[in-house]
């Protein structure tokens, strides 16, 4: 942690941590410095030049300068003054005066500075040559708007891991050379490279997941569905979070009416606050999932009540907020009824034997302190689908802290190989289904600090002496007969001279290399990454909460959260999973007659409008989700929605009268960590200061813990061709696949190009696939990026029964046979 300090910007104190960049200081003391180029959390691009201040007397670039004790910042002085006028000429030459249906208009950056600095003239010119409108992916590139601020790069490197997006040359004509003396300096330079360069974009790189969209500064990137669709100003921002994974990231649905005949609010785009927290393409895209056509009905009204009234179990899963959680918990207790959550029970389950050995009763890291780390393992994530958040903050934590990390998962992934700047920062390590226990006790292994007796014997045992040839270097003194020449007689002279000796040396081998099926120089490799590393961070994935050792896993991970270095998260699978998992009592398994909340049953509840009665989606709600941050935080209402809601049932059955369900919020269980705060209380924005001003964080409440693990005893054999339960990037369920813009995707057999070749296939051939005693024909779909002979299997649409293939593990050994 680096030291406070204290400096002056424009005679105001300002206290920072020491390092900190001059802008954001600035910021966080509401202090405004011009900046287009420059991204929070990500490295500095250094091409707008705006941000220029005084610091002691000489011009830097406030968002490359660090901060240090006692510095005089000035943030205008004439000389700054001129050169932040050049520039914004220079932006306004040959940028099209479209601003009339440009979709940034009224929320554009090159706009509000030239106002802001009062552009009003133009002092410069240079003939434009053409600059094409693309179509890339998700996004329409307009060339001739773009002002080469790099930003759509940078966001695209440092924050999603995908380097898709580069700057290119272009034909351009030169600038006047005699400009280079008159003009000022930083503008003729940042000119000078703005007239030769365009944005490129790598079609097999990219993620669709818009964040360069949120990230331009102009109309150059827009999402190609919400082109030319509505004005920003006309647009009403509704704060909301992710309804479709656990970050919960604070995210705004725009919405205004449909047409001039139709006034019904439709949401027209997502967006983020781009320079806090990141935006998976499922939740920037997959928007529009509302329950349309809902209406109240008092038939099936009394239907439900006598359904909830003779059921045996309700059955649901976590993609509902607290609120909801908490009525039904009540629903459990006075009817006397089961609750099935398979997903938040698995979850429970793992929680509760975590808390036995970290004597905690959550996981120590955050989203943050994934970003802060420099050394980084992921075990049991299928990262880039299952949790995009904390992908992005463990390729930002290793491109930005001079990070490194290993990844340890079945299926080999190239576009987590790609992450970081240069070099080796990252490891993949392709291992063996369901051996994730002896990859705990590795990590044990090797950051265990005061581990105790019973473990630290057990990992002796697990070693054996095993030996190896090395070659050394040793100085030897030999003489050699020389002769003088002047003399020609000859005399010995003493040399020494280096030799290589090989010899045979005896280490310790861990036998657990041979249950992940990895090679020992996983040691070396971690040895070589662990330099100049103090900040450690493990992120546990669902494979291990739904692994037939899960109980053990969990141990495990809270005996590395109390005895290693590394600070753990436990990515909850689903938006609410954490939440549900504190706030009902659930059981393992339904019985008789069972009532469906957004789940198959007979009789069901259904926010997708298919079943008995209606439901509100999750954009027609107010309500809190608990994060994967351990954070309480408020959804709003984007759409409207006219049939009943759950409140309304449990009106009648709990004899209540409750007018809104946000009056569940202040009522969730203190002794589980929730506060006694009414919803309208809870904020949901970042502070200037870059604080997390959202909700509340639940308390962190402690307990006896002992150090009881249980030792490897099972492992793991696949017959046929192994499966895994996962989704595409972008798909996580029902709603995601019901979105206009995601609704392309297909439920598949997603296969590597190597396994492709080996089972036979071609992408687009139709394939019964059985396991579990149960079989779904599907179709084939390469996926290129993985590096692995395990086909996963999508289950995002509820109406093809993929999820029969599997029992509680994602994996599951398949036969596979072409139709
Ligand atoms: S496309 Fe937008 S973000 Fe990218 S360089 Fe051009 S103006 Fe900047
Ligand atoms: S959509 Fe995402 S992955 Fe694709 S270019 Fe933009 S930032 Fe990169
Ligand atoms: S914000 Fe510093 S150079 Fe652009």
């Amino acid at each position: 942690m680096s030291e406070m300090i204290t400096l002056t910007i424009d005679g105001k104190t300002c206290q920072t941590q020491e390092g900190e960049y001059l802008l954001n200081v600035a910021r966080a003391n509401n202090i405004y410095i011009p900046a287009i180029c420059y991204l929070t959390r990500c490295s500095p691009t250094l091409a707008c030049r705006l941000c220029l201040v005084e610091a002691d007397g000489k011009q830097v670039y406030a968002c490359n300068a660090k901060a240090k004790e006692g510095m005089q910042i000035q943030t205008v002085t004439e000389n700054i003054a001129k050169e932040r006028r050049a520039i914004m000429e220079v932006y306004d030459v040959n940028h099209p005066l479209q601003c009339g249906v440009c979709d940034q208009s009224g929320d554009c950056e090159l706009q509000n500075n030239t106002l802001y600095m009062k552009v009003d003239s133009q002092s410069y010119a240079v003939r434009d040559t053409y600059r094409p409108t693309t179509h890339w992916g998700v996004m329409n590139y307009d060339a001739g708007l773009c002002i080469v601020c790099e930003k759509c790069v940078t966001v695209c490197k440092d924050m999603i891991g995908s380097n898709a997006l580069d700057t290119v040359k272009r034909e351009s004509d030169a600038i006047d050379k005699d400009l280079k003396e008159s003009m000022p300096k930083d503008a003729y330079a940042m000119w000078n490279k703005l007239n030769k360069s365009l944005i490129g974009f790598d079609e097999d790189k990219c993620i669709d997941c818009g964040e360069c969209i949120s990230v331009c500064p102009v109309g150059a990137l827009v999402s190609s569905d919400f082109q030319y669709k509505s004005n920003a100003w006309e647009l009403t921002k509704i704060p909301a979070s992710n309804p479709f994974s656990s970050d919960c990231s604070l995210m705004y649905y725009e919405v205004k009416h449909t047409s001039i005949a139709d006034q019904t609010p439709m949401i027209y785009r997502v967006t983020n606050e781009h320079h806090y927290a990141s935006l998976s393409g499922a939740a920037r895209f997959g928007y529009d999932f509302e329950n349309k056509n809902a209406t109240k009905n008092q038939e099936e009204f009394t239907a439900t009540i006598e359904a909830f009234k003779k059921t045996n179990t309700i059955k649901f899963n976590s993609y509902i907020t607290n609120e909801e959680a908490l009525i039904l918990e009540k629903l459990r207790e006075k009817l006397g009824v089961k609750l099935v959550n398979e997903d938040a029970k698995r979850f429970q389950n793992f929680m509760a034997n975590f808390s036995t050995t970290s004597g905690s009763n959550f996981y120590n890291a955050t989203i943050k302190d994934i970003h802060n780390a420099n050394f980084l393992i992921s075990v049991g994530s299928f990262l880039k689908s299952d949790a995009p958040s904390v992908k992005y903050a463990f390729n930002n934590a290793i491109t930005l802290n001079k990070g490194a990390g290993l990844y340890f998962h079945p299926l080999g992934d190239t576009h987590i190989e790609g992450f970081g700047k240069k070099g080796k920062t990252i490891e993949t390590i392709i291992h063996k289904p369901l051996c994730e226990e002896a990859i705990l006790f590795l990590i044990l292994e090797l950051f265990g600090q005061n581990l105790p007796q019973e473990l630290s014997t057990y990992l002796e045992s697990l070693k054996t002496k095993k030996t190896k040839k090395v070659i050394e270097v040793v100085k030897e003194t030999i003489s050699e007969m020389v002769k003088d020449e002047e003399t020609g007689e000859e005399k010995e002279v003493k040399k020494i001279v280096s030799k290589n000796v090989e010899s045979e040396v005896e280490y310790d081998y861990s036998q657990l290399f041979d249950v992940i099926g990895c090679d020992e120089t996983l040691y070396d490799t971690i040895n070589a990454m662990l330099d100049k590393k103090d900040s450690f961070s493990l992120i546990v994935g669902e494979d291990l909460i739904f692994h037939p050792q899960s109980a053990n896993l969990a141990k495990l991970c809270g005996l590395i959260q109390k005895y290693t270095p590394f600070k753990i998260m436990v990515i909850p699978p689903q938006t609410n999973t954490l939440g549900v998992s504190l706030i009902c009592n659930l059981a393992d398994q339904a019985e008789g007659f069972v009532v469906g909340y957004n789940e198959k049953a007979n009789f069901e509840l259904s926010a997708l409008g298919d079943g008995n009665i209606d439901i509100p989606a999750l954009n027609q709600q107010e309500g809190t989700f608990t994060s994967c941050d351990k954070r309480v935080v408020p959804t709003n209402v984007a759409l409207p929605y006219g049939g009943y809601v759950l409140n309304d049932f449990a009106n009648v059955l709990l004899d209540d009268e409750v007018e809104f369900t946000i009056e569940y919020t202040s009522q969730l269980p203190m002794q589980k960590g929730f506060k006694a705060v009414e919803f309208d209380s809870l904020p949901n924005e970042f502070k200037n200061t870059q604080e997390e001003n959202r909700g509340y964080v639940l308390e962190l409440l402690s307990q006896e813990s002992s150090d009881s693990f249980d030792k490897i005893e099972k492992f793991y054999g696949f017959a046929g061709t192994v499966i895994y339960k996962a989704n595409p990037i972008n798909q996580f369920n029902e709603f995601t696949y019901k979105a206009h813009q995601l609704a392309n995707d297909k439920t598949a057999l997603y296969v590597s190009s190597s396994l492709m070749e080996k089972l036979n296939l071609n992408e687009n051939d139709r394939v019964i696939v059985s396991a579990v005693s149960h079989q779904e024909e599907l179709v084939v779909i390469l996926d290129e990026k993985i590096i692995s002979d395990i086909a996963y299997v999508s289950f995002f649409d509820k109406t093809i029964q993929t999820k029969k293939l599997f029992s509680t593990s994602r994996y599951s050994s398949a036969t596979i046979k072409k139709v």
